[in-house]
């Protein structure tokens, strides 16, 4: 049995056989902009998958979202994290646009997140309040309402920050600089993966740019990274970006912990090679934020470095200077998992009291708790430990809960069914 324990406030992290949410800044682009002046493509951009499906999330349409969860934080605050690439899955759905997690080209209540105008909407203020931002948008198109697309990001104000397809290199030149995109205020970057979008709406068609490695689970296994059937191979040169994905099939906060660190990096190196000796210019994952140490922003770091300066890490980039000058020694590309596992609390004799609450159904809905499917029984409680107030959680399931208290998340993993989720075991496998 995992039992998960977090206080909130940013007071204390106590947990129990826990990976490390990592809830650093990343700091991909702000150190990429050490170095400025270079075209598009020689950055790594740190970017979400399904940016939109966030656990806790509730269907704007009132019903309960029974779709998979992908991330933890808003777009707004994904943004200010360091994140410049969103994943959306863009539908039809009641006369607008919908950000929608679902299956057949179909959204439905249950699936559907909320209308795309308001995520779109908060790019915009980010682009407006960063004026020296670059962002990048690869949706999923299920949108065959007329121009619409060109409505919603109309609507959104986002035109005016439009990086036009004309300006895409076609055969795998340098794309222009990012001083450039800046300076000319062209600094959102769209790719449909309808292709005749292209044509009828001037939305760039993902795969005439870019090459992606295959997504999910066949996009996890190590020492391979096949492209995804609509991208061209890896290898194809005339391409001007690589796009890495590296997360499962089926999304889990805790698994994501154990993927997005070394894993992670290793599958870079891998894909580097497949992809013809190239970095890759995005680099999604689900849980961005979860790892066992640097995780995805590092992963963002070490490929930033190889594109800009040809060192391992844009940390290491000097400015102004020839490609291959490093300020530090070169060191391994792979990661110094730190591993941080905290444990036990109460050890120093101070007093602890304990209170128990059990969860119900009905105590499940007050408490805001995000339901997850074979979640069989959970019991919470909280603990004083001297003047301390630990929040806790023992969740009996197959599957992940978030709890949502007075603005603290509390999350728990679980215990039995499928798969085995030891976290201590498989986070600290990932240490050196
Ligand atoms: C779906 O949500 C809409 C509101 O967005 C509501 O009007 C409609 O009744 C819902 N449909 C079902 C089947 O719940
Ligand atoms: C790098 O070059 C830019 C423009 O040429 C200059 O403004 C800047 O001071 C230089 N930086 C260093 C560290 O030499
Ligand atoms: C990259 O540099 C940052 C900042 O110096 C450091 O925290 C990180 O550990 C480095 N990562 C690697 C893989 O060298």
């Amino acid at each position: 049995m995992k039992g998960i324990l977090w206080a909130c406030n940013g007071v204390i992290k106590f947990m129990l056989n826990l990976c490390i949410a990592t809830l650093f800044i990343a700091t991909g682009f702000s150190s990429a902009l050490k170095v400025k002046g270079l075209p598009f493509n020689r950055y790594s951009w740190l970017t979400t998958h399904n940016a939109f499906a966030r656990l806790g999330e509730r269907s704007e349409t009132g019903a309960v979202i029974l779709s998979p969860k992908n991330q933890q934080d808003t777009i707004t605050d994904q943004l200010n994290n360091g994140v410049r690439g969103l994943m959306l899955d863009m539908y039809d759905f009641e006369n607008d646009i919908w950000l929608c997690h679902s299956y057949g080209g179909n959204c439905y209540n249950y699936t559907a997140f909320q209308p795309a105008i308001n995520v779109l909407k908060e790019i915009q203020a980010f682009l407006e309040a960063n004026p020296s931002e670059i962002v990048t948008i690869m949706i999923e198109d299920y949108v065959a309402s007329p121009k619409g697309l060109t409505k919603v990001f109309d609507a959104a104000g986002l035109r005016k920050f439009w990086f036009p397809v004309s300006r895409m290199p076609k055969n795998g030149e340098n794309w222009p600089t990012v001083d450039d995109m800046v300076r000319q205020n062209q600094r959102l970057v769209v790719f449909t993966s309808k292709s005749s979008k292209e044509a009828s709406e001037g939305i760039a068609y993902e795969w005439r740019y870019l090459v992606e490695n295959q997504y999910g689970n066949g996009g996890m296994k190590a020492g391979s990274c096949p492209n995804r059937a609509e991208s061209p191979s890896m290898n194809t040169k005339t391409r001007s970006l690589v796009l890495m994905n590296y997360f499962p099939d089926a999304p889990e906060v805790t698994q994501a912990c154990k993927h997005n660190s070394a894993p992670l990096i290793s599958m870079m190196n891998t894909c580097y090679e497949a992809a013809g000796k190239r970095w890759p210019n995005f680099i999604a994952v689900d849980y961005y934020k979860r790892s066992d140490g640097g995780g995805a922003p590092e992963a963002v770091d070490v490929a930033s470095g190889h594109l800009v300066c040809g060192c391992n890490n844009i940390s290491f980039c000097k400015e102004n200077v020839t490609f291959g000058t490093c300020d530090a020694p070169e060191a391994a590309v792979a990661p110094s998992a730190t591993g941080q596992i905290f444990s036990s609390a109460g050890s120093d004799g101070r007093p602890v009291q304990l209170q128990w609450l059990f969860g119900t159904e009905r105590i499940r809905k007050d408490i805001q708790l995000t339901e997850y499917a074979h979640l069989d029984l959970f019991i919470m409680g909280v603990m004083f430990i001297g003047k301390v107030q630990v929040w806790w959680v023992i969740a009996i399931g197959d599957n992940m809960l978030e709890l949502v208290l007075g603005g603290c998340h509390v999350v728990a993993g679980v215990v039995g069914g499928r798969p085995p989720l030891d976290l201590a075991t498989t986070c600290q496998s990932q240490e050196p």
